[in-house]
């Protein structure tokens, strides 16, 4: 199921006579001290809006105002032009307040951008004219509109058999007005964002797609050919290679589904070698948890066809890391399963040969994802890997510890530091948790090697025992770091910036900066 895709370029002529549909120019709201005491009130144009602001003769944030624009932010206000500039219509985005002497910072810009590019659906052709720097922050400010753009037009196709007249259609062509469209530095964000917001799309498309047209064999078939067509390496293994594989993790989940799991490789390998360090990105692809015979309440229950979203990330990254080429080798790890209640499910109390070689008891059928991505991780650090990603909606303890925006991070304490960095540039956040001594001696098994979950099921810190649990599969000369974003994965409220209902995409652009940041750091 994919969803038609937005196309964006750059201009820099007069944004006053661009023959587009509709025009964005950027508000700012004025904090108190700065009030003017003019008749716009408290609205301030931003940089990028003169030429537009001087065909209204100067009345252009008066009339604003009078429409009720206040400058805040994800606020679009559209005027009708009445033929003072050539594009028909005027839509001012807020920004909230003016920072003191800088241009907005990226992320206010990208939801910015994503806000006004969303409320201008129904037009064809948009053109962005925001606040954008001059100086080195120049990249990173294009980089974010150009994403913000290009996101805040992603639609799922969805499943409706008659046409809807009253959906407006996503703006089809983003135009960026900046000051020389000709520059190579602007072309290349141009052509990162493309490569970019097309992989979020992707892993929008997969997470939004619902689990019973997306079970791990077609699951599997989606990312295999959409990979083969972008040149990666792939491997696929079915339920029989992973049975003679030994992935005892893997088949222990999927064992109870009548459609059986799948464990998904991608390669990339850079020309030349690249700097001769080597990225692994493991993704929990659970494609339904209705966890297992110990059964989840129905209440939101659906929205488990989300807990795929991790492997949906690392497939897309991996696409746009076959278009982008960057100087590292990347391989991609997509376990794949569907928890079901059977009579053929793996059961509280079972004990399972990992494909490590470790045993773990299993004490609740619900704590799949690690049984599955331990697997994974495993094979990635034999397959010989210097730094392992590893993201996953593994559990409802991150909601609860950070929310619905902030992913926690465990693991190699200097890795945690670089996707707290990655997460902070991209605008997916992203903070680092604890590995504490006590949380793994509570998981302490009195039969096997190491409980899956602690052992008097106590829920105390669960996010903590996930990330402890994930370690004791990572080897010790490889760095990971384990990014769960069971609530930052999945947006169930309305559409804001440049997320839309659904699937988020988050960490695809955390993953795809992380990737370059090896690529050029080492
Ligand atoms: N997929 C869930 C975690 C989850 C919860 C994702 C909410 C997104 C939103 C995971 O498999 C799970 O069921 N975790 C359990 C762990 C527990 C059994 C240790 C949980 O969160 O309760
Ligand atoms: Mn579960
Ligand atoms: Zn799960």
């Amino acid at each position: 199921m994919t969803s038609p895709r937005t196309t964006l370029s750059l201009v820099d002529t007069d944004p006053a006579e661009l023959a587009v549909d509709a025009i964005v120019i950027g508000v700012h709201s004025q904090t108190t001290e700065q009030e003017s005491g003019s008749p716009a009130g408290a609205l301030l144009l931003a940089s990028g809006a003169e030429s537009i602001a001087a065909a209204f003769d100067g009345k252009l944030t008066e009339t604003l105002a009078l429409l009720g624009a206040t400058g805040g932010p994800g606020e679009v206000i559209k005027l009708a032009t009445l033929g003072t500039v050539t594009a028909p219509v005027v839509a001012a985005v807020g920004l909230g307040p003016e920072p003191s002497g800088a241009a907005p910072a990226p992320e206010t810009l990208r939801r910015a951008a994503g806000a006004a590019v969303r409320a201008l659906a129904g037009a064809a052709r948009v053109a962005l004219t925001l606040p954008l720097p001059d100086d080195a922050d120049a990249p990173a400010a294009l980089r974010a509109v150009s994403e913000g753009a290009l996101l805040g037009g992603y639609r799922f196709a969805g499943y409706k058999t008659k046409p809807q007249p009253a959906r407006r259609t996503p703006v089809a062509e983003v135009l960026v007005a900046v000051p020389d469209a000709a520059d190579a530095t602007a072309q290349a964000e141009v052509t990162r964002a493309q490569a970019v917001a097309g992989a979020v799309r992707t892993s929008r498309d997969w997470v939004n797609t619902a689990p019973n047209e997306l079970r791990p064999p077609s699951f599997a078939d989606a990312v295999a050919t959409a990979a083969r067509e972008a040149g990666l390496g792939v491997e696929v293994l079915d339920e029989a290679a992973l049975a003679a594989g030994g992935y005892g993790g893997i088949l222990a989940v999927g064992q109870g589904s009548e459609a059986p799991p799948r464990l998904v490789k991608l390669t990339y390998t850079p020309s030349g070698g690249g700097n001769g360090k080597r990225v692994a990105l493991v993704g929990k692809g659970i494609t339904f948890d209705t966890g297992g015979i110990s059964i989840k309440p129905a209440q939101g229950m659906w929205e488990m066809k989300s807990d795929m979203a991790g492997a949906a990330a690392v497939g897309a990254a991996m696409l746009a890391v076959a278009a982008l080429k960057p100087s590292v080798a990347v391989t991609g790890y997509l376990p794949m399963a569907e928890n079901m209640p059977s009579g053929t499910s793996y059961r509280p109390g079972d004990v399972i040969t990992m494909y490590s070689g470790k045993r773990v008891e299993v004490l609740n059928t619900d704590a799949e994802g690690r049984m599955i991505l331990a697997d994974a991780i495993a094979r990635a650090c034999e397959d010989g890997a210097d730094y392992l990603f590893e993201t996953s909606t593994l559990t409802g303890g991150q909601v609860v510890a950070l929310g619905k925006r902030i992913a926690g991070v465990m693991g190699t304490p200097e890795l945690c530091e670089r996707v707290r960095a990655a997460g902070d540039a991209t605008g997916e956040p992203a903070w680092p948790m604890p590995l504490p001594d006590d949380v793994r001696k509570g998981m302490d098994s009195d039969v096997a090697d190491i409980s899956q979950v602690n052992a008097g099921m106590d829920r105390a810190g669960h996010m903590l025992q996930g990330g402890v649990f994930l370690r004791e599969f990572v080897t010790d000369d490889v760095a990971w770091a384990h990014i769960d974003i069971a609530g930052p994965g999945y947006h169930s409220g309305e559409a804001t910036g440049y997320w839309t209902k659904g699937g988020t995409g988050v960490p695809v652009r955390t993953l795809l900066h992380l990737v370059d940041d090896v690529a050029a750091n080492g």
